[in-house]
C-alpha cells in the first residue's frame, strides 16, 4: 500500500470510482455551487466511514442514495451524519461521513455503496481564478478557469484527491447566458437544466447548461472546468482550440501542428484513448505554460508568438496523455514519473517530427537548465532529489521546480543509453506505458519494471538507484549530447562571456554584429542567452554590454517570450536600467510562473535596491490580477509571506 502524504481522504479502505456532478456557476458571488453522486467501493471488510478531502469548502448535506451492495434505492436519500476535521494549514479539511453501523458492518471488500454531497466553493478557492471583464481579451463578460494540479481539487469539488483514487466522471454545468463552459472531459448534449438535488439554486438571470463525460478514470488533479465567452476553431478531425473570440484565429495560426505532434505520440506511445484533443487557450494569468487537462489542454498566451517556435509545450501536454494522465505518480513525491517521462516523450515527439539533431539539442538545453535549478537551490537542497521526502503534509507547490522534468529526463537518456539506446528503449517505454496504464506507480515499482524487462541486459544491472532517485545535486553520471545545433550559440555566448569577464564594460566582442544570429532559430537564441546566463551565474555582466547585447540582437522587438525572458535574467543582475521597464511591463502583462518567479527573485536578490524596488512596486499594483497559487509563491519569493 502507497502512502499519499498530501491526501486526508481514506481511499484505501473505501474508494470513490465515479463522481456525477451538478454545478451551477455564479460569476457575481464568485461562487461554484455543486452536488456530487460519489459511487465508491469498499477496499476493505466493514469500513467504518468515507473520508473526502475538501479545502475551504461549505457543506451543507451528506446522503446515502444507494446502500445495498447489489446496488438498489432503498427507499429515498437518508441522511448521513458528516465533520468537517479543523483544517490543516495545506492539506485542507478532512470530511469524514460516517456509515450506518448496520451498513458498515454489511459492507465487504468490493461492494458498492453511492454517497450525495451538497457543498458550495468559497470565492477564495486556491482552485479558481475569477477573472473581471476587464481582465480578458473581450472586455465585456466574466471568466473563470480552474487549475487543480497538485493538491487544488479538494478546493473545487469534494473528492479523494490522491493520484491513487482515480475515477471516472460526469458533470452538468450551468453557467450565465452568453457564456460557455468547458471542462477536462467530452462534451455531450446538454439535457434541459440540472436535475432535482440542485432546485435550490435559482439563479435570476438566463443560464446555459452543458454536459461533460470522462469516460476514462482519471486522477482527482485531471478535473477541470472553464467558464467564458469562448469560441473555437477547428484544428483536426479531433481538435479544436478554444479561446476568446478575440484570440481564436492567433491560436489556431499557432497550434496548427497540434494534429500532427498527436499522431505522433501515437506512434511512440501507442493509442490515444481520450477521444478529443483540444486546446483551450487561456488569458494572460494562467499560471502555467500548459496543464494536460484530459481532453482539454489549458495553455497560457505567451506561447503566441507568432512563428510556432513555442509550440513544444504542446507536444509537452500531448505526451501526459500517456505519461501522467494514463500511467499515473502515485504519491506527488513520484512526480518525475509523470514530469521526466512527459519531456522524454515530449522530445521524442519533437525529434520524429525535426529530427534527432532537434531532440539532441532539447536535451542539451534540458542540461543547461537543470544546472541552474541545481546551483538556484543549492547542490545539497532536498528538493533537488529525483525523489523528494514530502511526509509530513509538505505543499507541493512548494516543492516545484524544474528538478523532476530535467533530473527526471537525464536519468531517462542515461538509461536509454546504458541499455543499447533508442531501438531497445522505445519498445521498453511503449511497454511501460501498455502495462501500467490505468494505475499509479512509484519510482521503486518503476525500478523493478525496468530491472525485470532488462534482466538479460548486464549494463542495467549497474544501475545506481540510491543516488540517481535519492542523492542530491546533479546526477552521478554526466550524459553527452550531440551539439551540432547547439554549438553555435555556446561559441556565441563565449564570445560575449570572454569580452566582459570581470562586468566591468566593454564594447561587445570583437566584430560582433546582427549577423551572428542572422536566420538563428528563436530557440538557438535562448540557447544562446542561457548558455551566457551559465557562465554569469556569479559575476554579473555590465549594462554597457546588456544594452549592446539586446540592440544587436533586436531583443526589444522579439515577440518571443522565453527570449525576452532569458535576456532578462541577464539584464537584471548587470543593473541594467534600460531593461527594468521592459520587465516591469512583462511582470504586468501576463502571469505565468515559469517567467515571474525568477524574474521577481532575481530583481530582489540581484537587483540592486532600484531592482528590489520594482519588484515590491510591481507586485503592489500586479500582484492582485494573478492566479492565486502565483500570488501566494512570488509573495514568498519575495519575502512577503504571512
Ligand atoms: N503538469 C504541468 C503543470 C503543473 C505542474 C501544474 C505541477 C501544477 C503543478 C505541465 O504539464 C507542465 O509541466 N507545464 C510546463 C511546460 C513544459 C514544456 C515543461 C510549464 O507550465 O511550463
Ligand atoms: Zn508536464
Amino acid at each position: 500500500m502507497v502512502k499519499d502524504h498530501s491526501s486526508l481522504s481514506n481511499f484505501h479502505e473505501v474508494r470513490v470510482t465515479h463522481s456525477a456532478y451538478e454545478l451551477d456557476v455564479n460569476l457575481g458571488s464568485k461562487v461554484v455551487e455543486g452536488y456530487a453522486q460519489l459511487d465508491a467501493v469498499a477496499e476493505v471488510d466493514a469500513p467504518h466511514e468515507v473520508v473526502l478531502d475538501t479545502r475551504g469548502l461549505a457543506v451543507s448535506r451528506v446522503e446515502l442514495l444507494a446502500p445495498a451492495a447489489a446496488g438498489g434505492v432503498e427507499g429515498g436519500p437518508q441522511p448521513l451524519a458528516y465533520r468537517l476535521a479543523d483544517p490543516h494549514a495545506v492539506l485542507g479539511s478532512a470530511l469524514h461521513v460516517t456509515l450506518p453501523a448496520e451498513l458498515a458492518a454489511s459492507l465487504k471488500k468490493g461492494d458498492r455503496l453511492r454517497l450525495g454531497v451538497r457543498w458550495a466553493t468559497s470565492p477564495d478557492s486556491s482552485a479558481i481564478q475569477w477573472l473581471a471583464p476587464e481582465q480578458t481579451a473581450g472586455g465585456k463578460h466574466p471568466y473563470l478557469f480552474t487549475q487543480c494540479q497538485a493538491i487544488h481539487a479538494r478546493s473545487l469539488v469534494p473528492c479523494q484527491d490522491s493520484p491513487g483514487a482515480k475515477m471516472s466522471y460526469s458533470a452538468v454545468v450551468r453557467v450565465p447566458s452568453p457564456l460557455t463552459a468547458l471542462m477536462s472531459a467530452v462534451p455531450e448534449t446538454a439535457p434541459e437544466g440540472l436535475s432535482a438535488h440542485m432546485d435550490d439554486v435559482k439563479p435570476p438571470y438566463p443560464t446555459t447548461t452543458f454536459a461533460f463525460t470522462q469516460k476514462v478514470p482519471i486522477a482527482p488533479y485531471l478535473v477541470a472546468l472553464a467558464v467564458g465567452d469562448l469560441a473555437s476553431r477547428d484544428l483536426g478531425a479531433r481538435t479544436r482550440v478554444w479561446s476568446e473570440p478575440a484570440m481564436v484565429e492567433a491560436g489556431a495560426h499557432e497550434f496548427a501542428e497540434t494534429a500532427k505532434f498527436l499522431e505522433a505520440g501515437e506512434a511512440i506511445a501507442g493509442e490515444y484513448v481520450w477521444g478529443r484533443y483540444d486546446l483551450l487557450l487561456l488569458p494572460p494569468s494562467f499560471p502555467y505554460g500548459g496543464m494536460e487537462n484530459p481532453c482539454l489542454t489549458f495553455v497560457t498566451p505567451t506561447l503566441l508568438a507568432g512563428d510556432r517556435s513555442l509550440t513544444n509545450v504542446v507536444a509537452h501536454e500531448i505526451a501526459h496523455s500517456w505519461t501522467g494522465n494514463l500511467v499515473t505518480n502515485a504519491s506527488w513525491e513520484h512526480f518525475w514519473l509523470n514530469e521526466g517521462f512527459t519531456v522524454f516523450l515530449e522530445r521524442k515527439i519533437v525529434g520524429r517530427l525535426q529530427g534527432q539533431p532537434a531532440f539532441q539539442f532539447h536535451a542539451a538545453q534540458g542540461a543547461v537548465a537543470l544546472a541552474a535549478e541545481v546551483e538556484r537551490l543549492g547542490p545539497d537542497h532536498p528538493y533537488t532529489r529525483l525523489v523528494p521526502d514530502m511526509s509530513g503534509g509538505i505543499d507541493p507547490d512548494d516543492v516545484f521546480s524544474r528538478i523532476p522534468y530535467e533530473k527526471g529526463f537525464y536519468f531517462l537518456y542515461y538509461l536509454q543509453e546504458l541499455v543499447g539506446g533508442a531501438a531497445v528503449f522505445d519498445p521498453f517505454l511503449s511497454a511501460y506505458i501498455a502495462d501500467h496504464r490505468h494505475q499509479t506507480l512509484t519510482s521503486d515499482q518503476f525500478k523493478a519494471y525496468f530491472l525485470n524487462y532488462f534482466k538479460d541486459v548486464p549494463a542495467a544491472q549497474a544501475v545506481d538507484w540510491q543516488t540517481w532517485l535519492y542523492g542530491t545535486g546533479m546526477p552521478p553520471v554526466t550524459n553527452s549530447y550531440d551539439t551540432t545545433l547547439a554549438q553555435q550559440a555556446y561559441n556565441l555566448a563565449l564570445k560575449w562571456h570572454t569580452c566582459d569577464v570581470m562586468g566591468i564594460g566593454s564594447d561587445g566582442p570583437a566584430g560582433a554584429s546582427a549577423a551572428d544570429v542572422a536566420g538563428w532559430s528563436s530557440e538557438q537564441l535562448v540557447a544562446f542567452l542561457d548558455k551566457l546566463g551559465a557562465y554569469r551565474a556569479v559575476q554579473p555582466m555590465s549594462p554597457r554590454v546588456t544594452q549592446l547585447l539586446a540592440a544587436l540582437y533586436g531583443i526589444y522587438e522579439s515577440k518571443n517570450a522565453e527570449i525576452r525572458f532569458a535576456f532578462f535574467k541577464l539584464a537584471i543582475p548587470a543593473r541594467d536600467a534600460q531593461a527594468l521597464p521592459h520587465v516591469a511591463d512583462m511582470l504586468k502583462t501576463q502571469g505565468r510562473m515559469k517567467f515571474l518567479r525568477p524574474l521577481y527573485r532575481a530583481l530582489v536578490g540581484r537587483g540592486g535596491p532600484e531592482g528590489r524596488q520594482l519588484a515590491l512596486d510591481t507586485f503592489a499594483v500586479a500582484g492582485p490580477s494573478y492566479h492565486p497559487i502565483a500570488q501566494k509563491m512570488v509573495a514568498a519569493d519575495l519575502g512577503l509571506a504571512a
